[in-house]
This record gives C-alpha cells, sequence and structure tokens, in this order.
C-alpha cells in the first residue's frame, strides 16, 4: 500500500490532520494503537481557543461545536475569596469557546466515518521506520494482519508517550523539561455548573477551579501533591475541598453525583525540533504543557492547521513550508509555553519542593501577582489576549 501521508495516533491532532489532508484531496492512512471506545473515553481538555474554532469552522467540522458548545466572553479570576471578572470580550474583542476534547474526538471520528477515511483503531505493533531516507514505511497489525505502509511522509501525532518522537538521534533531539511540585485532581459531576463562566482560584489550601462540560455537567480541579492518591479523596472531601477554595461571599457551589475522578501530573516539556527527515511531529508528541491556560489541545490543533497546510503544498511540488514548519510552530509554542507557566506559577501554592522558609513569601508575592493582574487593565489585556489564542501563521 503506498500514500503521500501516513498518521501515527488518532488523537485531536491526527484525526484532524487527515480531515486537513482530506480537504486539500492529499491521501493518508491514520493508525492508532488504542481502541475506538478507549480513545473517546478519555476525559481531557474543554476549552477551545477562537482560533481554533476557526480552523474546525474552514474545514466544516464544527456544526455540533456550534450547537452544543458554551461560548464563553472571560473568566473568572479569585484570589483568597475576592472574584473578578476578565471580560475577553470587552478588552480583546475575542471569545473561547467551551466544548470537551471527547466531543471534539467524537465529531472527527464521525466524520472520517461518514467519508470512509483509511482509519485503523486497535492496530498493534506500530512501527515507523526509515525516516531518515527517501522511502519511509509504517508497518502495525490490524485484526489479524501485517500492514506495510509505504509513504512519502511519516507524521507523529502519537502525544507524549508515542513511538515517533524516539525516531530522532539523541544526538539530534534535545527536549527541554520541567516539572512542577503540583498535579491536578479533576472531577466530573452529574450538576449544573454554580457559575456562567469558568473559575480560576488562588486559596491558602490551593488552587481550585470551576470548569464545565454541558449545562448539566460541572468538571472541576483540585491542585494536589504529585504523590498524592486518588483513593484518598472521598467525593466529601473532594466537595469540602472545592467548597472551601472556590468559595466567596453570596454564591453557593452546587454538589452533585462525581461520575469520575483522576490525578495527573503536570509537566512542560518541548522538543528541539518538530521535523527530521521526513518524519514531522505535532501536538503532544513534540510538546505538552500543564493544563492551567487550557493550551494542550489549541497548541495541538495550532500544529495541524500549519502541518497540513504544509504537507499539501508539499505534495503539490513546493516544499518551503514544510521546511518552515518546525520553526514556526516552535516558535509559536514557546510562547504557549510562557504563558502556561505563567498561569501555573501565579494560581498555585509552593508545593513540597520549595524551601518550608520561603513558602510564605512566595505565596504572599503571587497574593500580589493576582492583586496587579486582576487590578490592571493592562495586564487582563495580557492574560486575555493569550488565553483567547494566539494567531496562527
Ligand atoms: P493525544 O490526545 O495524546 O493523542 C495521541 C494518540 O496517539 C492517542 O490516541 C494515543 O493512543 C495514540 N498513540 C500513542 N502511541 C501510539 C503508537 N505507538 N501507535 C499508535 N498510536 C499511538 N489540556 C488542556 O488544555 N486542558 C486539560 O484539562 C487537559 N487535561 C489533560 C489530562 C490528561 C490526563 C492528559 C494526558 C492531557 C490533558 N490535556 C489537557 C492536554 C490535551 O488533552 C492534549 O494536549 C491533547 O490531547 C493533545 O492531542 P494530541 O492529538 O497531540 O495527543
Ligand atoms: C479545563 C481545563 C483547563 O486546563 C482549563 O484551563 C480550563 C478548563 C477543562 O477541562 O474544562
Amino acid at each position: 500500500h503506498r500514500v503521500p501521508v501516513a498518521i501515527v495516533g488518532a488523537g485531536p491532532a491526527g484525526l484532524l490532520l487527515g480531515h486537513i489532508l482530506r480537504a486539500h484531496g492529499v491521501d493518508f492512512v491514520l493508525v492508532e494503537h488504542r481502541s475506538r471506545d478507549h480513545v473517546l473515553s478519555r476525559i481531557r481538555a474543554g476549552v477551545l481557543e477562537q482560533a481554533s474554532v476557526d480552523v474546525l469552522d474552514r474545514y466544516g467540522l464544527a456544526e455540533r461545536l456550534h450547537t452544543d458548545g458554551l461560548v464563553h466572553g472571560g473568566i473568572h479570576l479569585q484570589v483568597e475569596g475576592r472574584r473578578t471578572h476578565i471580560d475577553f470580550e470587552d478588552l480583546v474583542g475575542r471569545t473561547v469557546t467551551v466544548y470537551g476534547q471527547q466531543r471534539v474526538v467524537e465529531d472527527l471520528m464521525a466524520r472520517h466515518d461518514e467519508l470512509g477515511s483509511a482509519v485503523f483503531y486497535g492496530a498493534s505493533d506500530v512501527t515507523p521506520s526509515g525516516v531518515d531516507g527517501d522511502a519511509p514505511r509504517l508497518e502495525f497489525r490490524h485484526d489479524g494482519e501485517d500492514h506495510v505502509v509505504q509513504a512519502d511522509f511519516v507524521i507523529g501525532t502519537d502525544g507524549y508517550h508515542g513511538v515517533c518522537r524516539g525516531l530522532i538521534p539523541t544526538e539530534i533531539l534535545d527536549v527541554a523539561e520541567r516539572s512542577y511540585d503540583a498535579a491536578w485532581l479533576g472531577i466530573l459531576a452529574d450538576v449544573a455548573p454554580s457559575t456562567d463562566e469558568l473559575i480560576y482560584a488562588l486559596h491558602p489550601d490551593g488552587f481550585g477551579m470551576h470548569s464545565m462540560r454541558s449545562p448539566t455537567v460541572s468538571r472541576l480541579y483540585l491542585q494536589v501533591d504529585p504523590t498524592d492518591d486518588i483513593a484518598n479523596w472521598s467525593d466529601e472531601r473532594i466537595w469540602a475541598a472545592l467548597q472551601e477554595r472556590l468559595g466567596t461571599a453570596g454564591w453557593t457551589l452546587t454538589e452533585g453525583p462525581i461520575t469520575e475522578k483522576s490525578i495527573t501530573p503536570m509537566r512542560s516539556s518541548v522538543a528541539s525540533t518538530l521535523a527530521y527527515g521526513r518524519l514531522f511531529l505535532a501536538g503532544d508528541a513534540g510538546h505538552i504543557v500543564p493544563p492551567t491556560g487550557a493550551k494542550g489541545l489549541n497548541a495541538a490543533i495550532a500544529d495541524v492547521a500549519m502541518l497540513g497546510e504544509a504537507l499539501a503544498a508539499a505534495n503539490g511540488g513546493s516544499d518551503g513550508l514544510l521546511a518552515s514548519y518546525s520553526r514556526r510552530a516552535l516558535e509559536r509554542q514557546w510562547k504557549i509555553q510562557y504563558f502556561s507557566q505563567w498561569m501555573t506559577d501565579m494560581l498555585h501554592t509552593p508545593g513540597a519542593e520549595t524551601p518550608e522558609g520561603e513558602r510564605p513569601f512566595r505565596y504572599r508575592s503571587r497574593v500580589g501577582q493576582l492583586a496587579y493582574v486582576t487590578g490592571s487593565r493592562h495586564a487582563q489585556q495580557t492574560l486575555a489576549e493569550q488565553y483567547t489564542g494566539l494567531a496562527i501563521e
């Protein structure tokens, strides 16, 4: 089998890239090692930048998003019980859309089904090779059959734990990383959100956040120690901590049945290149951010918007865009890394790694930072510009 593009990994990046290529008439094969149900069951991001919605619109993939997505004109930033509304529409004339990553993935999969795209779920022994030469291959096993795909390009949209990044020799690849001494405990609850827009709160006990998935499903997060175990967190303890951290005068957080809970560590990581020979990386395969700025999914969408256009141009004989893809995507990515780190540091209490004697200073300076950001139109504009998303060029 021969196709121009072989894609590894059917998360949002791989699924969307397939649609972009198809729109340009470029044939592809997409291979995912998990089952379709497994991919659909992963609860992850929830906020789409305006720029991401525009990309989905451009390729006719946003029909249900426009029906079911919740357009938010801002967020609430809270510090020690004082809540301030940051009005994105007023500050920068842009909005974000709350629409779960699962729904995005579901929509992209459904459209691939309709189009009869070559998407293989539940593949095993997924092995890309030859990306440093002229004849890259992607081998895999599916439904008891061995497949060999010859392609012009192999694309790694296989996430942080994927195989593609490992094809780049260690002499060439550097990965710049930072870990955080905080993790997020996230829950989904069958209860109407108690807020119109997302609440990000700093409290002496740690970060707390109120997000949502729909008018009847709430998504909430708590900062916990990275070594903590979800078994230590009963539903009662979770709600009590959320009540404490999100509480403010004259407002009530309505509780409801918790349907999912898990702890996710936070990490920043950026590969020094997203291109090696005929291999290109996009999304989490190339970089990850801590979740606080809601950037992971959006960065993946931006990458494939750029990469899809570049691959289409290369397929038509013009490879300038492809040659500059890694540089352009990483330039944008490092701005996102800075913003995500800024939001994360500002909104979390210093964790176990902070010297005991410095903890009060570091905490009070974050309270000062939030007091400045919530009190300054200039600072609010900076936050709003980045939160609603940088241009994809
Ligand atoms: P992924 O979604 O990771 O997709 C990669 C795909 O490749 C997966 O389907 C995987 O099964 C597949 N794959 C891996 N290895 C192979 C292989 N060898 N062969 C074939 N297929 C393979 N972002 C936010 O903005 N807000 C959040 O709240 C948030 N929460 C998150 C919670 C968790 C637990 C995680 C892991 C991420 C979270 N993120 C969040 C980040 C966001 O979800 C990711 O940035 C986004 O999923 C990136 O999409 P992707 O397609 O690049 O990677
Ligand atoms: C969600 C996750 C985030 O990281 C964020 O900043 C906002 C919302 C969410 O899952 O809803």
